[in-house]
């Protein structure tokens, strides 16, 4: 089922739908109605996200949740463990650990900006699992987890069905919706943007038009599927920044049907329609915005997905890679595959990277100096993919993330030695 935001309907019995209203006094084979907000019951109707699903128990069904230990380097907001610095910061990838850890133990924050109370801000995870997450479930209600595999494919399988992405693609799991993790490679990598603020949503297009960047019709949502097992399963519930478990009897993946405008999805990023310049200069990055979570202030991301996918380069009398650039928004940007043309070295796939509110960045020293020299022709940047989460508010690194031996203490090395301009 297709369509970012459409109304879908699905069961995986034939049957299990109610017809004409959403909670009918006897629901089909006894299912439990039960509906899931994402939005104010009276936010405007442009934006109000629900759905209702039909289920072999109602989820208010468990005992007390109990402090959980798991996670050892999963953070949240507020990220006040250390100062946050002006420095500019990279790292490298993200080993895979020696032992088995699943998608939920292997949660490794980087940083992060706002505030899970007000529900305001962003937390950048990376993710290193090497082993499938079994009789467990993952529950988030601080936020929405938009989740970027950078190695290793992903099978999910949520309450509304099951999604599998490959690097390349993405995910996205609506905030409160349970969800499991297995790695049909035995192994995986990436990144997870953890949305505190408003729903991520299409940009406007403006005088772009009707189509383009990404498609709605190009977001995917499962079909309904369901487990009957009446076997111990664990929740591990995020909440307020904390981590909660409880047991149930059985799988708490047991919707027959659903229905509605909230549902997990997932996109392939190859599927993404670049615009870019046709004449001269280097756009700003927001050409290629593939979702965003907005704040209160108008055209000001709480948080904006951007990605930077194979594309055409033109500009006549251009310099082509990003410009050097000081922002008011910050800036994590991972790698997933291929090169970005502002480094020469030292962004790698896996790897990461922060430039927050006014740290100056731009290209390295070697792609700068190959950029002036470049014999301008039509060029294609390849087998590449890289991506930005942008924020409004400074990504705070985490004392992990300060202090891991994966970060590159020479990173400002890389803007060493250019050479005073002269003047006449
Ligand atoms: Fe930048």
């Amino acid at each position: 089922m297709t369509g970012f935001g459409n109304h879908f309907a699905s069961e995986a019995v034939p049957g299990a739908l109610p017809v004409g209203q959403n909670s009918p006094q006897k629901v089909p084979f006894g299912l439990y109605a039960e509906q899931l907000s994402g939005t104010a019951f009276t936010a405007p109707r442009a934006e109000n996200r629900r759905s209702w699903l039909y289920r072999l128990r109602p989820t208010a069904s468990h005992p007390a949740f109990l402090p959980w230990k798991g996670a050892p380097l999963l953070r949240a907001a507020p990220f006040d463990e250390l100062p946050p610095s002006p420095n500019r910061m990279r790292w490298d990838p993200l080993p895979l650990p020696d032992e088995p850890v699943d998608f939920v133990d292997g949660l490794t924050t980087y940083g992060g900006n706002g505030d899970v109370a007000t529900a305001s801000g962003i937390a950048v995870h990376g993710f290193a699992a090497t082993r499938s997450m079994a009789k467990r479930a993952f529950q988030n209600a601080d936020g929405e987890l938009l989740i970027v595999p950078q190695h290793g494919r992903l099978a999910i399988l949520t309450e509304f069905g099951r999604i599998e992405i490959d690097p390349l693609q993405i995910a996205l799991i609506p905030r409160g919706v349970r969800f499991r993790v297995e790695l049909p490679d035995g192994w995986a990598r990436g990144y997870i943007c953890e949305n505190y603020g408003a729903p991520f949503r299409l940009p406007d297009l403006g005088p772009i038009g009707a189509n383009g960047l990404a498609n709605p019709r190009d977001f995917e949502a499962p079909v309904a599927a369901f487990e009957d097992q009446d076997e111990p399963h664990e929740i591990v519930c995020k909440f307020q920044g904390r981590l909660w478990t409880t047991k149930l009897d059985h799988s708490p993946f047991d919707v027959v049907a659903w229905h509605g405008n909230l549902a997990p999805c997932r996109y392939d990023l190859r599927r993404f329609n670049a615009v870019n310049t046709v004449s001269f200069d280097h756009p700003d990055p927001s050409i290629f915005t593939v979702l965003t979570s907005p704040s209160e202030v108008v055209g000001t991301g709480n948080c904006d997905f951007v990605i930077f996918p194979p594309r055409w380069m033109v500009a006549e009398g251009t310099f082509r890679p990003p410009w050097f650039h000081r922002n008011v928004m910050s800036e994590y940007m991972g790698l997933i595959e291929g090169a970005y043309d502002a480094k020469e070295g030292g962004f790698v796939p896996g790897g990461a990277s922060l430039h927050n509110q006014m740290a100056g960045h731009g290209p390295d020293r070697k792609s700068y100096e190959n950029a002036v020299a470049a014999d301008l022709k039509p060029m294609k940047i390849d087998g590449s993919m890289a991506f930005m989460f942008e924020s409004r508010w400074v990504i705070r690194p985490t004392r992990w993330a300060s202090t891991t031996p994966l970060m590159q203490l020479d990173y400002d090395d890389c803007w060493a030695g250019f050479t005073k301009a002269q003047l006449p």
